[in-house]
């Protein structure tokens, strides 16, 4: 994915600093030497480092062999990183997330901690290259007054935060620096930290964006906001839906439910899931879902999914039942996570996830994504790999996706071609397994 290099860079100096604040004013840490110290981190952060590592990557355990997991990965630290037995169950239903594990912890403080440290950051950014993409293609919102948003499952508020970099660090998409955000929440402590945190990193870049916590159970069988709740111009999931229980067609069902009556006209939502072959593929199918829902007459062909599929094709990567598809990004990460990685074996020089944004609107692609133009438009889905003088890569378009190859005219051209881009007007000879694109429009 293609995002601005002050975006890519937005997660470094200056916000470890207000990061390093917040946690000593909260008391989070015991002392600004606590942040980057090996000892401290060792004991208090990495165990927890290692087990959320874990949790978030069951597809390892979840997949191919169930009952007889991989060896377990061995941390730097020489602890083996596999979840405990105990665990084990938890990780393979694949649905209790992180309740009631925020509770349940041995230590729910380091817990809470070691998620702020080493999982929110990399949320947020997950977030805010979503917001740069709608930029890029040049996505605005109609004018408003003052901003509302709602994150589901807010956790420590990394979504709400990752708009707020998006909205500073990529061109305007129309969102003001006055608004509002709800955090919906089940566990309070997390949520508490989360208000305090979007407070301080919003002042922190000059965004007077206010924030009301709500601190409830989200249960999908019941309206999810009361009938004198607001309208949202952003409803936001980050991490969130891959945990909900719910049959994937009913889920979409239940979303433009309570879209129609939470989602201004004209605004958007964004679900951001992980990258992993499970939680992708569920997120592929909550959109073959909801495209349904949405050529349903009561809806009135009032939804649309924009992003990353730029239409309403059915899914490449579904074609096969061995596939997925997922984005990534490159990024500058806090210093002292670069720390934490290594402590914890881990490599998060970038960023893999797996997202989907939905319009509530009747205006055309041309209009909601004018930098496509009336272009026809595949995207990449892969890295693009040098073959000879040739790229190739998987491309994803109106006819499915596919294994291209182009010959670049120029280094820069070659540049413009990675996982993201856009072709546009791509004029593409062959079938799935092997095509050339005998000539490009533009890249986007
Ligand atoms: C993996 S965390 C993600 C947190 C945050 N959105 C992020 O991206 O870092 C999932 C969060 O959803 C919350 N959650 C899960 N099910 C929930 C429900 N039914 N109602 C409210 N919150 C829920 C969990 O407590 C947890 O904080």
């Amino acid at each position: 994915m293609k995002i601005p290099v002050s975006l890519s860079t937005a997660f470094s100096e200056e916000y470890e600093k207000t990061l390093l604040e917040f946690l000593l004013e909260q008391e989070m840490i015991p002392d600004d030497l606590s942040f980057t110290s090996d000892r401290f981190l060792t004991r208090s952060v990495i165990p927890h480092v290692e087990r959320m590592s874990m949790l978030f990557n069951r597809i390892e355990f979840d997949e191919n062999q169930p009952s007889t997991p991989a060896p377990a990965p061995r941390a730097k630290s020489g602890r083996p990183m596999g979840p405990k037995k105990s665990e084990f169950k938890k990780v393979k239903t694949g649905r209790d997330g992180l309740d009631p594990y925020w509770k349940e912890s041995s230590n729910p403080e380091n817990f809470l901690l070691a998620y702020f440290m080493a999982f929110m950051p990399c949320n947020s950014a997950r977030v805010a290259a979503v917001i740069a993409e709608l930029a890029r293609l040049g996505f605005k919102f109609p004018e408003m007054k003052s901003f509302r948003g709602i994150e589901w499952g807010a956790g420590p508020a990394s979504g709400a935060c990752g708009v707020a970099a998006g909205v500073a660090h990529a061109e305007a998409i129309g969102i003001p620096k006055t608004g509002n955000w709800a955090l919906i929440e089940q566990d309070k402590s997390v949520l508490q930290i989360g208000e305090k945190w979007a407070d301080a990193y919003f002042r922190s870049i000059g965004f007077d964006w206010s924030i009301r916590p709500f601190h409830r159970k989200v249960d999908w069988t019941r309206p999810l906001l009361p009938a004198a709740a607001p309208k949202f111009h952003l409803w936001l999931s980050s991490y969130f839906l891959n945990e909900v229980e719910l049959p994937l067609p009913e889920l979409a069902t239940r979303l433009v439910d309570n879209w129609e009556f939470h989602l201004e006209d004209e605004g958007l939502a964004v679900l951001v899931e992980p990258a992993l072959k499970i939680q992708s593929r569920r997120l592929l199918e909550l959109r073959a879902h909801l495209i349904r829902e949405f050529t349903a007459p009561r809806r009135k062909g009032k939804y649309q999914v924009l992003l990353p599929c730029l239409g309403h094709q059915a899914c490449g990567a579904l074609a096969s039942e061995s596939d997925w598809c997922h984005e990534e990004i490159t990024w500058w990460r806090p210093k002292y996570m670069r720390k934490i990685d290594e402590l914890a074996g881990l490599d998060r020089k970038t960023l893999p996830f797996s997202y989907l944004v939905v319009a509530k609107s009747g205006r055309t692609r041309e209009e909601l994504l004018p930098a496509l133009g009336k272009s026809k438009t595949e995207r990449l889905v892969s890295p693009a790999h040098s073959e000879g003088k040739d790229l190739e890569f998987f491309v994803c378009g109106p006819d499915g996706k596919r294994r291209a190859r182009y010959r670049p005219g120029s280094d820069e051209e070659a540049e413009e071609i990675q996982r993201g881009s856009i072709l546009l007007d791509a004029d593409l000879r062959g079938d799935a397994r092997a095509s050339r694109v005998d000539s490009l429009g533009g890249i986007k």
